[in-house]
């Protein structure tokens, strides 16, 4: 069976990667997904041990249209029986980059008659569409003349983990802060500090990795529970085999922020992921922090200009590069932020560079490799590149 793993922009490389590790195959990174193939026990692993997807989706009819009316046919000769019941609820969810449709809902109706008039003719009742909570998702994706019919196997979007209690004013996607440290390279023994931590997005999601907590054990519900062929004792056997894979990690993750609040934000969401044990958390400004190892990792992502606003911004980037330079060499830091006026005050030279996205936020990510003394080039890639 083939699927489509949905991310954020520039995750794909990441994801791919995870979806080698997990045993899918024919995997193809795209523009803001990745197709794979494999079993339903892929589909499974795919909901609850990705880190970097947003969504899986499996796709049930490919076909082109030379019209709108092309759209009703084909999508009438789907064998809708196969995916849901009369007495089950439905609702598309239409992504359409066509000239063929000049409103995007217009061709979501017409797959929901398509859907409503197959049970009609054939069972004499229809099911019901639920736009708030339906048993079943169809997504529609029409680009040009290319039409793509999937069902969607996790409905609720795969970043809502399930452990944050506390939001915070601007947090990163869990996803993205997944990303960030599966990008980082991060050995998953040395030391790891976000020193602006916020709500703890980037320590929670390190401290999963490491443990190799699967980040969907905290979820209670996948759209695929509600599939005709859902396999209850495959999925419990998935969740087992991925349970018991879970360490405890001897290492201790550092979160700190100026905010005593944020501190109270990242401990509340560390308890709730159960690992409370592995971070560290302290209320300091990123200027007082001293690392306790030669090396390791920092991954930060300070107040932007658009979301937050720091009393100065200018002088807290300058501030981000003079305490990155004097204190912290022998790291690798990473840093992102949404502004790319204000990143340029950290005035060090970056190794690395590339856009990415908080949800529809588009963020520059800065890569440095911190030496004491003179500069030396690193021999080791970035993971990014690999
Ligand atoms: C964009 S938020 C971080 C969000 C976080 N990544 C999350 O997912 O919730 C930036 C954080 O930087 C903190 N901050 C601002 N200035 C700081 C400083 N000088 N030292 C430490 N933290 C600071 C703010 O209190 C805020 O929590």
């Amino acid at each position: 069976m083939r699927f489509l793993a949905k991310t954020l922009y520039g995750l794909e490389g990441v994801l791919s990667k995870e979806l080698g590790e997990l045993g899918a195959a024919d995997i193809k990174p795209l523009n803001r997904a990745v197709s794979f193939t494999g079993s339903l026990e892929t589909l499974y692993r795919a909901n609850y041990c990705l880190r970097t997807a947003m969504s899986v989706l499996k796709p049930v009819a490919v076909f082109n249209i030379g019209s709108p009316d092309d759209l009703y046919k084909s999508a009438s000769a789907i064998p809708w029986g196969d995916f849901l019941d009369p007495d089950q609820t439905f609702s598309i969810v239409p992504v359409v980059h066509s000239p063929m449709f000049s409103h995007t809902g217009y061709p979501g109706l017409v797959v929901k008659d398509a859907v409503a008039d197959w049970f009609r003719n054939r069972k004499g009742r229809r099911p019901s569409v639920n736009v708030g909570e339906p048993d079943i998702v169809i997504n529609l994706h029409i680009s040009n003349r290319l039409v793509t019919v999937s069902l969607d196997s996790s409905v609720v979007p795969l970043y809502k983990r399930g452990y944050r209690k506390e939001q915070g004013e601007a947090p990163l996607n869990e996803i993205l802060a997944a990303g960030l440290v599966l990008l980082s390279g991060w050995d998953r023994k040395s030391p790891l500090t976000d020193p602006m931590c916020g709500s703890g997005t980037i320590p929670v999601e390190a401290a999963l990795i490491a443990s190799e907590t699967p980040p969907g054990s905290f979820r209670n519900f996948f759209g695929f529970l509600k599939w005709k062929d859902f396999d209850e004792k495959l999925f419990e056997r998935v969740k087992d085999e991925c349970g018991r894979k879970i360490l405890k990690p001897g290492l201790r993750i550092q979160a700190s922020d100026i905010s005593a609040d944020a501190v109270i934000q990242t401990r509340a969401n560390a308890e709730s992921a159960s690992v409370g044990d592995l971070i560290e958390t302290r209320q300091c400004s990123f200027a007082e922090i001293r690392p306790e190892a030669p090396r390791g990792w920092l991954i930060m992502n300070p107040p932007y200009g658009q979301r937050l606003k720091p009393s100065d911004p200018d002088s807290l980037y300058t501030m981000i590069g003079t305490v990155l330079k004097h204190n912290f060499p022998g790291f690798t830091a990473l840093v992102i932020s949404s502004d790319k006026e204000l990143i340029k005050q950290i005035g060090l030279k970056p190794s690395e560079k590339r856009t990415l996205f908080n949800g529809s936020l588009e963020c520059t990510l800065l890569r440095y490799e911190l030496y004491e003394g003179t500069r030396k080039k690193s021999a080791e890639k970035p993971a990014w590149d690999q």
